[in-house]
């Protein structure tokens, strides 16, 4: 069986993470499956290599691929601050609505953490991708926009905005609510796990977050008996208990009682803070791998950025982009492929030879280069027991 998976490079450290990422990822599909199946790789260009090639960040011809496929993986992409194009990621998460970021959260032995009990987080982030605070829609101060939304809601809707304010509008509708929940309930029942916590901040935002987590309750009802409320969870073994926490109390819980929550959902921004913020708790970003999703298509990337000081050094570690990849093998079904990257990634780092990155902070660790950290990956999960 060969399965098509469209690839983009990235900026900045993207070549570098590549040569090291694709070769584990091939080398565990050949292992798992006996060479009975393949991945096509079909690269599609973005970024510097697109401006390079064609004069422009995002080509018709990737847009076009993208709309029919299923599955892509990228690297990083650089954005220009204050000016030049918009963000190549924020237009691949408009144009193809991808609605659901997912972010898995775990901690492999031997990375430094910044807490006494890394081991006890292991949480899925589903975060809404589309509306919220970061649907765009906003007027700088002192704008005849920002003037006119300003009087109207003062003299029409009796709202008590200051004269000159800059304005941000945040929508959130049922559906966008509703489908995001719906998917981390799923993603739940299909791996076993205990609980889907959503995430507001509803206590003070009454009619937006307040509303998701009303639409996100409704939504986990549609799965009936296979969930479960909190206050009715003791004696339901087995069923995927639904509660809800003010997000200012999650990050609290997230340091006190991480090993409580398994897959949260939220809204846009919450999602956002959560996921660095339980990421660099078990170490850092550069291990968390992410996706975003719509309907048809799973964009699988690298979450950390270009990093351009590292570019060029053969430095940088592929783990987020390596685990990006074991969660697209999943995606595809191919779970013991996706368990040899995961468990030679977790065998290496426990053995303390790392990148630069990680050595830094771990006593007694040997330092290796991109490039060397992939050929070591690649040898062992090639050689390891199924
Ligand atoms: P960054 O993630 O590139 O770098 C932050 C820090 O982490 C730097 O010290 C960097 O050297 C280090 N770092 C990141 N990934 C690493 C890796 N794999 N190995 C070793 N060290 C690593 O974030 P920054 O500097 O804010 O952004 C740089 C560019 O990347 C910007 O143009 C930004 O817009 C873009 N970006 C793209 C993202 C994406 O494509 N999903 C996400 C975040 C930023």
């Amino acid at each position: 069986m060969r399965k098509t998976v469209y690839w983009m490079e990235g900026d900045g450290i993207g070549s570098e993470i590549w040569r090291a990422a694709r070769p584990v990822w091939d080398a565990a599909v050949h292992r798992a499956y006996n060479g009975q199946r393949s991945l096509e790789w079909v690269e599609l260009l973005a970024g510097e290599k697109a401006v390079a090639a064609t004069g422009n960040p995002l080509p018709q011809e990737t847009l076009d691929a993208l709309s029919r496929a299923e599955v892509a993986i990228k690297g990083p992409l650089g954005t220009p601050v204050g000016g030049g194009f918009r963000s190549l990621n924020v237009t691949l998460r408009q144009t193809f609505d991808l609605y659901a970021c997912i972010r898995p959260v775990r901690w492999f032995k031997g990375v430094s953490a910044p807490v006494r009990h890394p081991e006890r987080v292991n949480m899925v982030i589903f975060r809404e991708n589309t509306e919220d605070v970061y649907a765009g829609i906003e007027y700088a101060a002192g704008t005849p926009e920002a003037r006119r939304l300003g009087g109207l809601l003062r003299d029409e809707l009796g709202a008590g905005v200051p004269e000159g304010a800059a304005l941000g509008i945040k929508p959130m509708t049922e559906h966008g609510s509703k489908r995001l929940v719906r998917r981390a309930v799923r993603y739940a029942l299909d791996h076993g796990l205990p609980s889907v916590t959503l995430v507001h901040k509803g206590n003070i935002m009454k009619y937006t977050e307040g509303a998701f987590r009303a639409w996100g309750y409704e939504a986990a009802a549609e799965f009936g008996d296979a969930v479960v409320l909190e206050k009715d969870a003791d004696n339901c073994a087995g069923k995927v208990v639904i509660k809800d926490r003010i997000a200012d109390a999650m990050f609290q819980e997230a340091l006190l009682h991480p090993e409580q929550y398994s897959v949260l959902a939220s809204p846009n921004l919450n999602g956002d803070y959560l996921s660095d913020a339980l990421a660099a708790q078990v170490g850092g970003l550069g291990m968390a791998p992410g996706v975003n999703m719509s309907d048809s298509l799973a964009l699988f990337e690298a979450t950390h950025g270009t990093a351009p000081r590292a570019a060029g050094k053969d430095i940088a570690n592929p783990g987020s982009l390596l685990l990006s990849g074991a969660l697209m093998l999943e995606h595809l079904g191919w779970s013991e492929a996706a368990r040899l990257v995961e468990q030679a990634l977790g065998s290496v780092i426990a053995d303390k030879t790392v990148t630069p990155d990680l050595a830094v902070d771990m006593p007694g660790a040997h330092a290796v280069s991109c490039s060397e950290f992939g050929r070591l990956l690649t040898r062992k999960v090639s050689g390891m027991d199924m």
